[in-house]
């Protein structure tokens, strides 16, 4: 099945999950559990805002940095900009927080509630240059379920 198909099946799989189901924590965890076994990623979890930080939620993965601040690293630069950050190798992006020195490529996607981004969803993958515009149009679609 390719990338896209993929997307298509997970978008409605993780649609079903969370019909249903109102507390975000629950939900953010059976999606990153979802994306993280169809994929294979090296990391795969959700960042809240809390305050001026990036708080930890959510994961499947190694460990991680609990706090990301505002405007720092791919997470706080996609929660700074309201935009995806698509990142094909890590080691050349300025500021990148490295949690694990096995990850070579990343996406964050920002999660909006009434305009403002509340959480994102970071994705990490041990090989350089692993997402695109499918990953990111897929990804936005599935977070706005949440
Ligand atoms: N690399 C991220 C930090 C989070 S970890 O990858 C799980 C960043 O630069 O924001």
């Amino acid at each position: 099945m390719n990338k896209e198909d993929k997307y298509k099946k997970l978008a409605a799989q993780v649609a079903a999950v969370v019909a249903g189901e109102t507390d975000e924590i629950a939900n953010m965890a059976n999606v990153a559990a979802v994306l993280h076994e169809a994929f294979g990623f090296w990391w795969t979890g959700f960042y809240r805002v809390i305050g001026q930080e990036l708080v930890l939620g959510p994961f499947q993965g190694p460990l991680a940095c609990t706090r990301i601040p505002y405007g720092k690293g791919v997470c706080g630069t996609a929660w700074a900009k309201s935009e995806t950050v698509i990142v094909g190798n890590v080691h050349e992006f300025a500021g990148h927080i490295a949690c694990s020195d096995a990850s070579n490529s990343e996406i964050v996607v920002p999660m909006f509630k009434n305009g403002d981004v509340f959480a994102v969803l970071d994705i990490d993958s041990k090989e350089f240059n692993t997402f695109d515009e499918i990953d990111k149009i897929y990804l936005e679609e599935i977070v706005k379920t949440l």
